[in-house]
């Protein structure tokens, strides 16, 4: 049984806290080895519908999970809310959980994310196990302890850092996976493989999405996992490096608000990939970052995400959107830029004829 274990520990303001990445080709093993390090009164597995149904009968053989309490949820993000979180803690409370007890979030970033913040408040805080199912919470969401709940109509409004105590990644899971959501996930992939060295960039816009090869795809999940734990290692509260990780996602968020404004909604990944091509201009523009590789990566971003076509006349709205990011400080739009791959520059801002002449890059080079 090859097994890669990746053990970081992420040293917080309060106390040391460590989170077990465990890359793994058998599922069961790997859980029960996360769970072997872990005691616990009760256990309580987190789903949503969809994950019920097709994840759940892969551990539910696991002796561990004979006696587990299972809280099963909706699957779309609409169900990340307020009511769905007093519906777990309810659920935690009914079933008799208690400060020692344990809660397995089985799904995609939409469960891990709730699932984490219901249990980093239960009871002041229990201990989680996050098992990502999809490529967007292998690679992003279900690492490195941001939880939390959409509120008020704004996506992750209100949560907590809370790392968990195991994340165990298994991308078997990926091999049923539909393919908009592999390149979904795929986008945050590209933006650690930009934030950290030509090799792995390079390695990932030479990667065929179209015919993927699953044993490769594995390593490279590996590598990404590694390249966004060790900055949250280095700054867990988003002070300053963690702060890299939102290249792509100031123009990103902006497109994906105009998306969901307009009814045509997108997956969160393609809105990353997207940003990235704006995001990377204003990085040559600002920042000298080489024409070149902004070509190779606008071209695979072109080929493998397509277009989301937009006019000038939707600029400003795009603009109030980048404006309003939570990122932001003092009504300046805050962008991470890049002088190269794996230069990171923090902290840039840009005014709004930039943000405008962004766009006009976007729409020339994408082709609407
Ligand atoms: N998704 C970016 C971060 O975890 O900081």
């Amino acid at each position: 049984m090859q097994k890669t274990y990746l053990c970081i520990q992420i040293i917080t303001d309060a106390k040391m806290e460590q989170q077990d990445i465990i890359i793994s080709r058998d599922l069961s093993q790997s859980l029960e080895q996360a769970l072997d390090g872990l005691a616990y009164d009760r256990l309580f597995v987190l789903t949503d519908e969809t994950t019920h149904e097709k994840c759940w009968p892969l551990i539910a053989g696991l002796t561990a999970m004979k006696k587990a309490t299972q809280i099963v949820i909706g699957a779309t993000d609409e169900h990340k809310d307020l009511d769905t979180l007093a519906d777990v803690w309810r659920a935690l409370g009914q079933g008799g959980g208690t400060r020692h007890s344990l809660l397995v979030n089985l799904g995609g970033g939409m469960v891990t994310d709730l699932g984490g913040f219901a249990a980093s408040t239960f009871k002041r805080g229990i201990a989680y196990i996050n098992i990502p199912t999809t490529l967007l919470a292998m690679v992003d969401a279900a690492v490195g302890g941001k939880t939390g709940i959409n509120f008020d109509g704004l996506k992750n409004e209100v949560g907590v850092f809370s790392p968990a105590a195991s994340v165990v990644i298994d991308t078997e899971f990926l091999k049923t996976l539909d393919s908009k959501n592999l390149r979904s996930g795929y986008a945050e992939m590209l933006k650690h493989g930009l934030i950290s060295t030509t090799g792995r960039w390079a390695e990932l816009i030479g990667f065929d999405l179209d015919n993927v090869d699953f044993r490769k795809l594995q390593d490279m999940v590996a590598q990404s996992v590694a390249v966004k734990e060790d900055i949250v290692a280095r700054d867990p509260h988003e002070q300053s490096i963690r702060k890299a990780l939102n290249l792509g996602h100031t123009a990103g968020h902006a497109i994906e608000s105009l998306a969901l404004q307009e009814g045509r909604t997108v997956l969160h990944g393609y809105a990353v990939a997207w940003g990235l091509v704006c995001e990377l201009y204003l990085s040559t523009l600002r920042e000298g970052f080489p024409k070149d590789k902004l070509r190779q990566t606008t071209n695979f971003i072109k080929e493998h995400y397509g277009t989301f076509v937009f006019d000038c006349k939707e600029y400003e709205t795009l603009y109030q959107f980048m404006t309003h990011d939570k990122k932001n400080t003092a009504g300046h739009v805050n962008f991470t830029l890049l002088g190269n791959v794996g230069d990171i520059r923090l902290n840039r801002t840009a005014d709004k004829e930039e943000i405008f002449n962004m766009l006009d890059f976007y729409r020339e080079t994408m082709g609407c």
